[in-house]
């Protein structure tokens, strides 16, 4: 965020405020430079002499500004990184008592700022006057010629005097340029960060020869898949276990699907799998005999309604973040899967109704409720594959009922595939498939798997007995 706010702001001030005044400045110059070298030559020489110095200078202090700025703007994003991150985790920073901790964290990064903003400001502070020094040595230089060649009637008073106005003109052009040159140094900071951001480039992209996302007949097909998150920036000691491996299984079209396993044993990086958020290490995953990477991304990701294990909710209305899910749904449609969802009576008896704000990330809401308005977005978007993990975790025993039915309802035509905890929901799965440590462990129906008294049995008795 401070990238693109205030390293672009800085950028733009450095355009738009002194590229102007510096183009007028060159010119001048330029201009009063030729000129008193036709005055007098000998004290112009005097005066470009002072010029290398003022270089030197410049030289000195372009690297230290430079670092210093760079330093000032790295401890700002740390300041507003810990800004966001409180201010957003303000409930959990209370009931854990960590006000004080916090506020020592900020203050610690704030200390920080402050110490490089003045270092970088000591640097600015000591360029600008060094290099007046070197001016007015400059003006003490022809003062003293002047006098020599006006005693020996070279010159005249009046021709000093007017040398001497020139070199104030040449010297107003330095002032500018060298107060361009420490702004230039900050906005090169600025510059640097914002060419950073401007360089990256998805890894995920459209194969060449990809097509649209087929009409399903068949299913999806997991063909040996396997997965490991990319590294963190982070150095890490020893090697990161693969998320999933070897996973292989079908989603049937027209059946639901449901994946179980113990928790992070890899269900939810399967659907992110087949989202396409991330690239394959190995295998592959059909859509109809299809390949994932052959599929173009925007027509995969429309046939997909996922509704996530962590509930993602935009600060609007409540209409908003319904149709999220299809932009161009009417509000009869948007009634139509609020009342799937099982949450109408409650959106009714808003007295703004659609138009509720939900607040930011839909703090105004209870747990189930963001579940359900998530659900109904899911119902909206009216894909060929559904997904849907965790979706009925933060809701009671009846409202869960309730919604079984209005999902039962939305999979009977579709694809889907439903993880899920609580194994009372997935009884009447087609398919159930059991996950341990990123590999199928066991797959089945519900009374198979129960005969077959493997990992399956015993998550269900955990849970029952
Ligand atoms: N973004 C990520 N970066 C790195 N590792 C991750 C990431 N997300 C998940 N993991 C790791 O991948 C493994 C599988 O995680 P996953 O979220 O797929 O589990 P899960 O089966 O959905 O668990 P749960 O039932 O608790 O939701 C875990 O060991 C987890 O630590
Ligand atoms: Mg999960």
């Amino acid at each position: 965020m401070v990238r693109l706010t205030s390293d672009i702001n800085n950028l733009q001030s450095l355009i738009s405020a002194n590229m102007l005044s510096m183009i007028g400045s060159i010119i001048t110059f330029i201009f009063v430079w030729i000129y008193i070298f036709i005055l007098n030559w000998q004290m112009a020489i005097a005066i470009t002499i002072t010029f290398p110095f003022m270089f030197l200078i410049y030289r000195i202090f372009r690297n230290r500004i430079h670092n210093a700025f760079r330093a000032a703007r790295a401890s700002q994003a740390q300041m507003s990184n810990q800004m966001q991150n409180t201010l957003t985790q303000i409930d959990l920073i209370k009931s854990y008592t960590n006000e004080e901790f916090e506020e020592q964290r900020f203050g610690t990064f704030a200390n920080q700022n402050k110490q490089d903003m003045i270092r970088a400001t000591q640097n600015q502070a000591l360029f600008s006057p060094l290099i007046d020094f070197v001016n007015y040595l400059g003006t003490a230089i022809i003062l003293a010629f002047g006098a020599y060649f006006v005693i020996h009637h070279q010159l005249t008073v009046g021709q000093l005097v007017a040398y001497l106005a020139y070199i104030g003109m040449l010297q107003g052009p330095i002032r500018a340029f060298t107060q361009i040159l420490n702004q230039l140094q900050q906005s090169l900071v600025s510059y640097g960060h914002v060419m950073d951001i401007m360089a990256l480039r998805p890894i995920i992209v459209d194969q060449p020869n990809a097509v649209p996302f087929p009409a399903m007949t068949t299913g999806v097909q997991l063909k040996d898949v396997s997965f490991t998150y990319p590294e963190s920036d982070q150095p890490s000691t020893g090697t990161i276990p693969a998320a999933v491996s070897h996973v292989s299984f079908n989603i049937p079209f027209g059946k639901t699907t449901a994946l179980v396993g113990h928790s992070g044993s890899g269900k939810t990086t399967l659907t992110k799998l087949i989202d396409h958020l991330y690239n394959l290490d190995a295998g592959d995953i059909l859509f109809d005999g299809r390949p994932i990477s052959q599929i173009q991304l925007q027509s995969l990701r429309e046939n997909i309604a996922i509704v996530s294990q962590d509930i993602y909710m935009l600060d609007g209305s409540i209409r908003d973040n319904v149709r999220y899910g299809r932009s161009k749904a009417t509000d009869d449609e948007i009634w139509q899967v609020i009342e799937m969802a099982d949450i109408a009576d409650f959106v009714h008896g808003l007295p703004q109704g659609l138009d509720t704000q939900i607040g930011e990330r839909g703090v105004k809401l209870s747990g189930g409720q963001k579940q359900r308005l998530s659900i109904a977005r899911a119902l909206l978007k009216n894909a060929q594959l559904v997904i849907l993990d965790e979706a009925t975790a933060s809701l009671d025993n009846e409202s869960e009922k309730t919604i079984q039915h209005a999902l039962e309802n939305l999979m009977q035509s579709r694809t889907s595939l439903v993880i899920a905890h609580r194994l009372s929901t997935i009884h009447n799965a087609d398919q159930i498939i059991v996950m341990d440590h990123g590999q199928v462990v066991e797959r089945g129906t519900h009374t198979e798997l129960l005969a077959a008294n493997g990992p399956y049995a015993k998550l269900y008795n955990a849970q029952f007995n």
